[in-house]
Parts: C-alpha cells; structure tokens; sequence
C-alpha cells in the first residue's frame, strides 16, 4: 500500500469486500471507545432543583446503548478509494449508513410553472445522476467524468418540502410544515430556512462531493434555485477509529444516545416501526435541519467543570457525569453528598431525554465554520456575529414524526437547558424523505403511481 492510500490512523489492513462490509457495519452504530483518564466533576455552585429532575428512561436507553457495547473497537479502516455506498434499495441512503467526513445540505425552491410532469423528469434525472455518482460511475453529461471515479462513499439523499406533494396533487404527512417557533431561543435567519426540494451530499472527500453537487444543481438549474447552501464537516476519514462517536466544536462528543441498526432502534424511531409510530410512506421518514450557531466566544469562558456540568457528560470520553464509560447509562436519579442532583436540573441530557416511548431521534450533525471578515473579535452572549469564529451545527435530525419526536424534546430545551447559555437557533427547515428505489425507477415515484 502506497503511503497515500493509508489510513490517517491505525494500521495497514487488506482492502476486501468483506472488511469493507464489517466498517460499514460497525460504523453503522457508535462503539465504545473510551479515552483514559475520566476526570472527577467539581461540585457546581448554583446545582440547585433537588428532586426536580425528570423520571429516566433507563430502559429504553439502555436499549438503545446495548448493542453499541458489543462493537470492535480495534478496526482500522480501509483505504478510502472504492468505497462505495449502494444507492438503491427500500430506503435511501445517507441516513442509516456511517456518516461520512463531508455533507452539504442543499435546499431547492421550484420555479412557479413546474407541473407534474416537469416535477416527475426532474426526479428521473436527478436519481439517475445520483445512482452514477454515487457507484463511482459518470453520468451522461458529465463534462469531469475524471472526477466522478472517486465515489469515497458519497451518498445523495432527497427530501421533500410541502410543495412537492402540491405539485404533485398528493396528500402531505400532516407533520410537513415549518416548526412551531420557539420564541426563547430561536433567531431565525430566513436565508437557512425551509425550501422545497432538499438535496442532501455526504461523502468523504470533498472534491467528490463538489462535483456530485455541481452535476446535481446543473439538472436543477431549468426547474428551479438554490435557497441555501450548508457545508458541514467531520473528523477526516482514517483520523479515528470507525464507530467513534462524533465530537462538536465544543469538543463534547455528541451522538452518543442515538437509535442504532443492531438495537433495532432505528427501525423502530427512523423508520416508524414503533407501535406509535406510522412511516409516512414505506421506507420514507423525515429530516429536520436546524442551523445552530455556537458562540466559541462565551464558550471559552466557561472553565471545563462547568461545561461538563452544563450537559452532563464528561469532554474526555462522553461518560455520563454518573458513569465512566461513554455508553454507559446516566443516572439521572443519583444526587452527590450535598443531595444536588449529579446530572444537573438543567443539563442538556436530562433535558433532552425521552419523556415518552417514542421520544427518539437520530442526530447525525456536522460542524460548520464560517469564513469570518469585518469582525470586532469578541461575540457577546446571545450574538451569533462579531467573533472570530463563525461557528456552529447543521442539527440533522431523522425521525418518523417530526410532531411526535423532534418537538417535544425542542419544547422542552427551548425551556430550559444550560446548553442554550452558548447556542442559538439559526435556520430551520422540515423535509419528508420519500423511500428508496430499485434500478429503472426514481425517487419519489409513489407520488406518481
Ligand atoms: C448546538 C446545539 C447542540 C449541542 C452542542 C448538543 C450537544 C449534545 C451533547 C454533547 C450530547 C450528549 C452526548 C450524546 O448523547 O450525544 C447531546 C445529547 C442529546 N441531544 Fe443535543 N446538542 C445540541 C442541540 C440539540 C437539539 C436541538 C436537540 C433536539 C431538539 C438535541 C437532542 C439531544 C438528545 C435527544 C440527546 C440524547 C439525550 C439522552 O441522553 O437521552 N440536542 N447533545
């Protein structure tokens, strides 16, 4: 193996189907993989609420974490040329499957005359284009075919706003509309909100990525444009080993509680097979994309006990604040020797935690950082311009039920959460992600049938 095509980290390993098969497989699902050295929590002053704290869902969770326990934790990952990500199937990829290093969220807003008809060729293109691009193969007007041999695991995903189904003369999931506000926290900019055609790129290498966008927005150019643009990013590919849980530009890794293939759990809360839940068409589920600045600048202030304190996790391995591993389960009963509650009144996780059976979402974000001109240095508390950072997530959220799901947890950290002391909501959008397709049809094609 040439020195280019080594992993960042880890060791050479052989590049076979198989061991391709296993990466995707344990990707799919984060393993535990603990740093050393769990630091102790100070004790907070101002941890007051005693007894306020929410009632766990040690069950649920403890599902939803047991199969992420029995991951490898040693695999190095193959080299990324070949890597690829099937496009068809009952579902459409880039939601369950291991989220590359790049992604770019692209919402579309059609022209005024499209009909049926324009809405079913634009599809038909666009899938085709994709099923191309995505196996590492050039579409037919490609004029860089160079640069579509790389697939790097490229994954395109579309999502519909309300006025798809309008267009298509087809009922809507009653959930598809914009997000109730949430006048707390919320600091809207129209320029990251809704759209009608969302056309979601992650892969792992971004000259890959900027082509598959460039060749997808060229089929869109005579049917409608481009309402906005998010790039987000992760860890580079072979800089960690596969599974690891993500980390944010707070440093806190995040993704840790998330619904996981083997668990059963992404059936059950992605794709509505939970008893209260009902998938708005077979295959189909939603995403949820809210833009989060973060203020890097008030966030240097907070000393490292007190953002442990804020969330209740620990920075160092995402232990809960009453554990020590990452996957092990929070405790959101157990008080220190003063009767405080560990795990904070206000921490993110005890806000954030399901209240309700079917109160889960998988959360597969991407950091975003901004070029920053003109800026004064310093960003006060509630800013989202004026430091020298620009920075933030792309809140991915998928879900069967956007209503049932993503709101009541939203309602409940717009409410209180310590997390919002650093964070504001810039951007929302709500699409419906129609099911997959097999070779000879397109996505979206039940809303013509
Ligand atoms: C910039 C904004 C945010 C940051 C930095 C952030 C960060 C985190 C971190 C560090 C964790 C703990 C580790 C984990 O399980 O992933 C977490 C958990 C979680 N967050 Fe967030 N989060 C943000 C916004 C949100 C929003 C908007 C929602 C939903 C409306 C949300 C829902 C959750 C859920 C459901 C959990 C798991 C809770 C549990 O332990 O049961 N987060 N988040």
């Amino acid at each position: 193996m040439s020195h280019s095509e080594q992993p960042l980290q880890g060791t050479e390993n052989s590049f076979s189907e198989t061991a391709k098969a296993e990466q995707h497989s344990a990707q799919a699902s984060a393993s535990s993989t603990p740093l050393a050295g769990a630091s102790r929590r100070a004790v907070v002053a101002g941890t007051v609420g005693l007894g306020v704290g929410v009632a766990a869902t040690l069950g649920t969770q403890t599902a939803l974490q047991s199969a992420q326990k029995s991951q490898p934790k040693d695999e190095a990952q193959p080299p990324l040329i070949g890597q690829r990500v099937p496009f068809f199937g009952s579902r459409q990829a880039g939601i369950e499957t291991p989220a590359p290093t790049y992604a770019s969220f692209v919402a579309v807003d059609l022209n005024n005359g499209i009909d049926k008809d324009g809405l079913e060729r634009l599809l038909r293109i666009l899938t085709d284009d994709a099923a191309h691009l995505t196996e590492g193969k050039t579409p037919v007007v490609d004029q860089e075919p160079e640069l579509a041999q790389v697939a790097a695991s490229l994954t395109v995903t579309l999502g519909f706003g309300e006025r798809i189904f309008e267009i298509a003369g087809v009922k809507k999931p009653s959930w598809l509309q914009p997000l109730p506000a949430f006048e707390k926290i919320d600091q809207l900019q129209q320029q990251w909100n809704d759209g009608d055609l969302l056309l979601q790129f992650c892969a792992d290498d971004r000259l890959t990525l900027a082509h598959a966008q460039r060749m997808l927005l060229k089929d869109v150019r005579s049917f409608g444009r481009v309402r906005w643009v998010q790039e987000g990013f992760r860890r580079a590919y072979g800089s960690e080993k596969p599974g690891q849980t993500m980390r944010n530009l707070f440093g806190q890794l995040d993704g840790t509680v998330n619904p996981t293939t083997e668990a059963g759990t992404m059936n059950e809360y992605v794709w509505g097979e939970a008893d209260s839940l009902t998938p708005w068409e077979d295959g189909g589920t939603s995403v949820i994309i809210r833009r989060i600045h973060m203020n890097l600048d008030t966030w240097d202030q907070a000393d490292r006990p007190a953002r442990e304190d804020a969330v209740g996790r620990k920075l160092s391995n995402g232990a809960p604040l009453t554990g020590t591993n990452e996957h092990d389960v929070a405790d959101l009963s157990a008080t220190n020797e003063l009767g405080f509650n560990v795990i904070a009144p206000y921490a993110h996780i005890r806000r954030a935690s399901a209240q309700k059976p079917e109160e889960h979402i998988l959360r597969r974000g991407y950091n975003y950082d901004m070029p920053v001109s003109d800026a004064s240095g310093f960003s006060e508390h509630g800013q989202t311009s004026g430091g020298v950072s620009n920075s933030g997530l792309i809140f991915a959220s998928y879900q069967a039920d956007p209503v049932k799901q993503f709101v009541p947890i939203q309602r409940r950290l717009a409410e209180l959460d310590m997390l919002n002391t650093w964070t504001v909501p810039i951007g929302s959008a709500v699409f419906a992600i129609p099911g997959g397709c097999q070779p000879g049809g397109f996505i979206g094609e039940k809303l013509f049938a």
